[in-house]
């Protein structure tokens, strides 16, 4: 995306980075540390190449509606800039198209909010089409509030004669509606390519191994699990956003069962609404996946709070109650933990259950994972009584490759089995070969 790079300065660009701190209790019920959260910004910075030359934490009292910080604050990073040759200043935090434009005027250099930041990330790293026009799409409808908001007072006349457009017409609004054709040509691709990822979808279905889904929090492991898991070659980089797009691997459980990894996309505090919207497509795999191991860095002094934020998206998302079953809760980063905290933590996770302690970068405790990935297959598998034509070869065999056959009678007209199968796998059995019973009955496992 050639246009952030023009708001953003180029890469490589000296930054600052600037955190405001409000100590009033803010829209997150659970506070974070300010420490981590500047560090999280310097992450993200230097996620798009910025160079970070320096960064504070702003205490903030109160909102200043013309420039966010107050006149003192301002001033104070004046120098610093200018002495510094810095070409960006990052502010982690909303900043009004107003707050922008002043500040821009004031530090002589470009600003960049939380929001146009992620959006640099997610412009930096999407591969997939549906990935890149999602994108596209959150970063067309952010710029088109900052063109409203922060032109409006400028009312740019267009010629001026009223020949192009209507009598008062103004650049504003041409630049508007252009920017409004654009996004609906890329809904119209958008819609165009999901139906074909549906199709993709659909036919992937057709492989009956239970899906395993990777989420958490950006930086707390997942791609390093995801390696080490499936001994698959996928960089994982001290870089926040490694994986945008879902990267999916085979892995052989203990028990000799297949399954399917999918890693996914990590998740940031106050993400943005329109950005949820934009790696719905990423997250989509997540909705469909039998099991869903929530990746946590417990040596992070904001893990708790990550906890929060990650579960509320999940909800968002639409992974309800009744699929909490479903998830895992892996702790990671272990080997960061002092041993008297691991000793509570083990503690910790005795007394919750469905929780995994391991560290993913030295693989202690990994067997574990999969031994509990496993186990919750298992769990989630019912015994299924079921009559088919002896001679319905294909049936059998699916019965045989996808599930245990505890059971089978051939002495009747038809063949009888008792047979165990994951709830997802039976669903899918039964969908495919539902015609070919003779009639049959389920119990639970
Ligand atoms: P995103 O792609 O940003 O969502 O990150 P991710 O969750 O995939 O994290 P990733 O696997 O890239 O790991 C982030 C950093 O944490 C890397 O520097 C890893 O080497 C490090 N890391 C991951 N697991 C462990 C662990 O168990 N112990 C330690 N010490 N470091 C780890």
């Amino acid at each position: 995306m050639t246009e952030d790079l023009s708001r953003t300065g180029p890469r490589g660009a000296r930054a600052i980075v600037l955190y405001p701190h409000s100590k009033a209790p803010g829209r997150y019920t659970v506070s974070r540390d300010p420490e981590a959260c500047l560090d999280e910004a310097i992450g993200l910075a230097a996620a798009i190449d910025l160079d970070v030359r320096h960064a504070d934490i702003v205490p903030m009292n109160r909102v200043r509606p013309a420039t966010l910080f107050g006149t003192g604050q301002v001033e104070s990073y004046s120098p610093i800039i200018e002495e510094g040759g810095i070409g960006v200043a990052v502010v982690d935090g909303v900043v009004t198209p107003i707050q922008q434009r002043n500040l821009e005027k004031a530090w002589n250099c470009k600003v960049v909010d939380r929001t146009g930041l992620i959006l640099e990330i997610f412009g930096a790293r999407a591969r997939t089409r549906e990935g890149r026009l999602q994108v596209e799409l959150a970063h067309l409808t952010y710029q088109r509030s900052r063109l409203v908001r922060s032109w409006t007072h400028l009312e740019r006349q267009r010629g001026g004669f009223g020949f192009l457009g209507g009598p008062g017409e103004t650049q504003i609004e041409a630049d508007r509606r252009q920017i409004d054709e654009r996004i609906t040509r890329i809904r119209r691709e958008l819609g165009r390519v999901t139906r074909t990822r549906g199709l993709h979808r659909r036919s992937r279905q057709k492989v009956p191994y239970p899906v395993v889904a990777l989420v958490g929090y950006t930086n707390a492991g997942k791609s390093t699990l995801f390696n080490r898991l499936s001994g698959a070659d996928v960089t994982a980089r001290d870089q926040l956003f490694a994986t945008l797009d879902p990267t999916m691997r085979a892995i052989e459980l203990p028990s000799g069962r297949s399954a399917i990894l999918s890693d996914t996309v990590g998740f940031v505090s106050s993400l943005p609404t329109m950005l949820v919207a934009a790696f719905r497509a990423t997250l989509e795999e997540v909705l469909e996946a039998d099991i869903i191991i929530h990746v946590r860095d417990i040596a992070h002094p904001d893990s708790d709070a990550q906890k929060f934020d990650v579960l509320s998206v999940l909800e968002e998302l639409g992974v309800t109650d009744d699929r909490r079953d479903a998830i895992l809760e892996v702790r990671n980063k272990i080997d960061l933990v002092d041993p008297e905290a691991l000793a509570m933590e083990r503690n910790r996770a005795e007394r919750d259950g469905g929780v995994v302690l391991l560290s993913a970068a030295t693989g202690e405790g990994c067997a574990d994972l999969l031994a509990a990935i496993d186990g919750l297959l298992a769990a989630n598998r019912e015994i299924i009584e079921l009559s088919l034509d002896p001679a319905d070869g294909k049936a059998i065999a699916w019965l045989y490759s996808r599930g245990d056959v505890l059971e089978r009678d051939d002495s009747g007209p038809v063949a009888t089995f008792r047979v165990r199968l994951d709830g997802a796998e039976s669903a899918r059995f039964f969908h495919r070969f539902g015609n070919s019973i003779k009639g049959g009955d389920r119990d639970d496992a």
